[in-house]
């Protein structure tokens, strides 16, 4: 069977950094977009570039670093959202603008305010605007699902005409059904005039655990791109998850009439970056990328896979990147060896001040640690990258005692703008005594909503990594921390998380009008 592409149109950076708390630095992004390359995206959707000046910023330095995948903003359909988006894809080798527009009648009375006829006069404007800056561009009818079909039929002729390139067909609120999403794809390139000139593609949202499938239906009904997310992170339950859509489409290559440009061997680093990075931990069971994706405990399937792998064994390990993080560095490599190893998991450092910042933690790290894997190097870079946030609040020494019996109890000095202050406190763990001794000083009002440990590597010396979610005035943010102590790590993870809160920068919403 010949096989036409699939186009993988990655939105970890935009819709999955909508993951409440899940907002990066441009640091971060640059790393992960770097990763998206390595991967073999053909679309890094890199953000929104009028949400604020520091997406601005992020999307126009990776378009000016990205060469081998195509660098996409997101737009509303009006004339300031597609100007910066325009601005921000110049540098691009290949730049995309994404503007999108709701279509169905919900959204576009109780959200827009608008009629239809209003609404497929500012797609088209939107269109003809993006087209000034590049050839390659995308429409998107927010709340496709839900939309009516002549309507969206009406839409699309229209912004075809005016140049979009590719049209996005998105499941918003994660409402569609397999089978009937699969129609309105065959629907829509059945009726829509020119449908054979643009490219249709498929956005799913995971609020009823159907993104996947529900992606792979429209690939079966003519859809050549998938929009999707590392670890299907995204707004409210996510989005389909790339790695799955990916792995799915090759292993039942006789189901599949498409094939993709992915190197799949970088999929499992990928997953574990974006893990570290955003603080959303990975599901021991998720497909493909959860730690036990390949591990089998029952006896009989042991057996099996012994004599046989593919009795129990769809895919091999391997192929997804398992397995593939070597033993890197150890207490007696070289500054130019940890250099080298970074800039192959493609870290740079911006100064020798950063490196030397990193080296020194990685010597530190070493004394505790006897073998360094690259999860821990990922993890040291994200720590030092964290403490480059302006800090308000810096851990100097932190000591907890617990006993058997006993109320656990914490003491610690705190650096509060510049100034060392001690703070004490007893609470119903080391860790909850750790973070009430913080409050004690940064009496922040600010609510927790979520704490979590993930062990970085395994093995009890492997240090652990904790994620704490804080939320005060509408504002989410998480902090992180790593260390083999993991009193000290979440420590580091709740002061992060204050700084963050702190130094916090207004952002727009791209669903969301008027902001
Ligand atoms: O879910 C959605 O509709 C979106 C659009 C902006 C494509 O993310
Ligand atoms: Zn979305």
């Amino acid at each position: 069977m010949s096989k036409q592409r699939l186009v993988i149109f990655d939105t970890t950076l935009r819709d999955g950094e909508q993951s409440p708390g899940a907002s990066m630095t441009k640091d971060e992004k640059i790393r992960i977009a770097r990763q998206l390359e390595k991967l073999g995206v053909d679309v890094i959707e890199a953000g929104f570039a009028a949400a604020s000046p520091g997406d601005f910023d992020a999307i126009r330095t990776i378009a000016e670093t990205i060469k081998d995948s195509t660098v996409c903003s997101l737009a509303r359909a009006n004339e300031k959202d597609v100007r910066r988006a325009g601005e921000a894809i110049t540098p691009a080798k290949s730049g995309r603008i994404h503007t999108f527009i709701a279509t169905s009648p919900i959204h576009m009375e109780m959200k827009l305010r608008m009629s239809p006829d209003q609404v497929v006069e500012q797609a088209v404007k939107a269109v003809k605007l993006a087209r000034e800056y590049t050839d390659d561009v995308e429409f998107s009818a927010e709340d496709a699902v839900r939309s009516e079909l002549p309507f969206l039929v009406r839409v699309f002729e229209a912004v075809i005409a005016a140049g979009a390139k590719t049209i996005n067909v998105p499941d918003t609120v994660g409402y569609a059904i397999p089978y009937l999403w699969g129609e309105r794809f065959a629907q829509l390139i059945e009726q829509v005039p020119n449908s054979d000139k643009v490219i249709w593609s498929t956005h799913c949202h995971n609020d009823l655990g159907m993104a996947v499938a529900n992606s792979l239906s429209a690939v079966l009904n003519g859809a050549r791109q998938v929009e999707c997310t590392i670890n299907g992170l995204g707004e409210r339950a996510g989005n389909a998850s790339l790695e799955e859509i990916v792995m799915a489409v090759k292993t039942r290559s006789d189901v599949f009439p498409v094939e993709t440009r992915i190197d799949t061997r970088q999929i499992v680093p990928a997953s574990k970056l974006v893990s570290t990075i955003t603080g959303y931990p990975v599901q021991p069971n998720k497909a493909v990328v959860g730690a036990n994706a390949f591990a089998h405990e029952s006896g009989i399937h042991q057996d099996g896979v012994l004599k046989h792998r593919e009795t129990y064994e769809i895919m091999r390990a391997e192929d997804v990147g398992w397995h593939t993080n070597r033993l890197t560095l150890g207490k007696l490599s070289g500054r130019n060896a940890f250099r080298t190893r970074l800039k192959e998991l493609g870290i740079e450092f911006d100064s020798e001040e950063s490196l030397n910042a990193a080296f020194a933690r990685f010597k530190d790290l070493a004394d505790k640690k006897s073998e360094i894997f690259d999860e821990d190097l990922q993890a040291l870079v994200s720590d030092v990258a964290a403490s480059q946030t302006p800090e308000k609040y810096q851990l100097i020494t932190l000591e907890a005692h617990s006993r058997t019996g006993e109320k656990p109890r914490a003491s610690l000095v705190l650096k509060v703008d510049g100034q060392e202050t001690p703070a004490e406190a007893e609470g119903d763990g080391p860790v909850d005594a750790a973070l009430k001794a913080i409050e004690t000083v940064a009496n922040s009002h600010a609510n927790l909503k979520l704490y979590s440990v993930n062990a970085i590597t395994s093995g009890t010396d492997s240090q652990g990594e904790v994620t704490v979610r804080l939320e005060r005035g509408g504002s989410i943010v998480n902090g992180s921390g790593a260390d083999t102590d993991i009193i000290v790590a979440s420590a580091k993870a709740y002061l992060n998380a204050l700084n963050i809160l702190d130094a916090n920068v207004a952002r727009a919403h791209p669903q969301k009008e008027g902001v």
